[in-house]
C-alpha cells in the first residue's frame, strides 16, 4: 500500500470537485478527502462503489434512452454498427467499452474496468489473465455471487474484484443468442443466466 493507495483513498472519499462533479462516500468525512490515508476504504469498498456506478449508468442507457426511442418508435436507433448506419447511436455494451477505453487512457483514473465473457461476441472481452479465467468460472458455477482476488501483473500488485453480468431482459439473450459472431460451443442463453462478467481492478 503505497502512492497508489492513497490516490485511490483520495478518489474513494469526496475528491474530485473538478468540472462540478462532486463524489461522497460514507464512511468518508470532508477533512478526510486529502491525500492523507486516515479513514480510508478499502479496494473492495472501492470496487463495489464504481461497480455500482457502471451499472447504473448502463442501466439508466438502457431503459431511459435505448428502450425509450423504441417505444416512440423514433427514427433513431441503437445499433452495432451506429457508426456506418445513419440515426444511429451504440449499444449499451459499446458504450461501456467505450468509457473504459476513455479512462484506460486517464493517467488520473488509478484502475481500470472491463466487460469480459467466457463466450465473448467481441474478442476483446476474453479472459486475458490466469485469474479473470478463474473467476468467470467462478461466476457461472455460483450464480449471483461475486468474485475478488488479487494477481501480479509485471512487478505490481492487484486487486481484482468481478461481478456477474447477468441476462435480466429478453432484449440480453435475443440478441446474443442469434448473433452472428457467436461460436461453435456459445450457450442459449436464457432468463438470469451469467453471460459474462464487469471487471474492476484496482492497483495495491
Ligand atoms: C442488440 C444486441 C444486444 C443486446 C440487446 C445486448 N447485447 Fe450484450 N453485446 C452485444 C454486442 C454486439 C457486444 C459486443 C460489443 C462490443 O463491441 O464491445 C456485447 C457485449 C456483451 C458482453 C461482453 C462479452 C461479449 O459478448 O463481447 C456481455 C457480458 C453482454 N454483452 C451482456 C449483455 C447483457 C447482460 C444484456 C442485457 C442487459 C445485453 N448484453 C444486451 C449485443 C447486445
Amino acid at each position: 500500500m503505497g502512492i497508489k493507495t492513497s490516490k485511490l483513498l483520495a478518489l474513494g472519499c469526496l475528491a474530485a470537485i473538478s468540472s462540478g462533479l462532486i463524489v461522497t462516500m460514507t464512511g468518508c468525512s470532508s477533512s478526510e478527502a486529502s491525500s492523507s490515508t486516515a479513514g480510508g476504504i478499502t479496494p473492495r469498498q472501492f470496487a463495489d462503489g464504481v461497480h455500482a456506478v457502471m451499472m447504473a449508468d448502463r442501466t439508466v442507457y438502457a431503459t431511459h434512452v435505448v428502450t425509450n426511442l423504441k417505444k416512440q418508435e423514433a427514427p433513431v436507433t441503437a445499433d452495432e454498427y451506429w457508426q456506418d448506419t445513419e440515426n444511429a447511436i451504440p449499444l449499451p455494451a459499446q458504450m461501456f467499452r467505450m468509457g473504459a477505453e476513455l479512462v484506460d487512457e486517464n493517467p488520473e483514473a488509478g484502475f481500470s474496468y472491463a466487460l469480459r465473457s467466457k463466450w465473448p461476441l467481441n474478442e476483446q472481452h476474453q479472459a486475458k489473465t490466469d485469474l479473470e479465467k478463474e473467476a468467470l468460472d467462478f461466476l457461472s458455477e455460483n450464480p449471483g455471487e461475486n468474485f475478488y482476488g488479487e494477481e501480479e501483473l509485471g512487478d505490481k500488485k492487484y486487486f481484482v474484484a468481478v461481478y456477474p453480468d447477468r441476462a435480466v431482459a429478453e432484449a440480453c439473450w435475443s440478441c446474443h443468442n442469434d448473433h452472428p459472431n457467436r461460436g461453435e460451443d456459445y450457450p442459449e442463453f436464457a432468463k438470469d443466466d451469467v453471460m459474462g462478467g464487469v471487471l474492476v481492478r484496482v492497483p495495491m
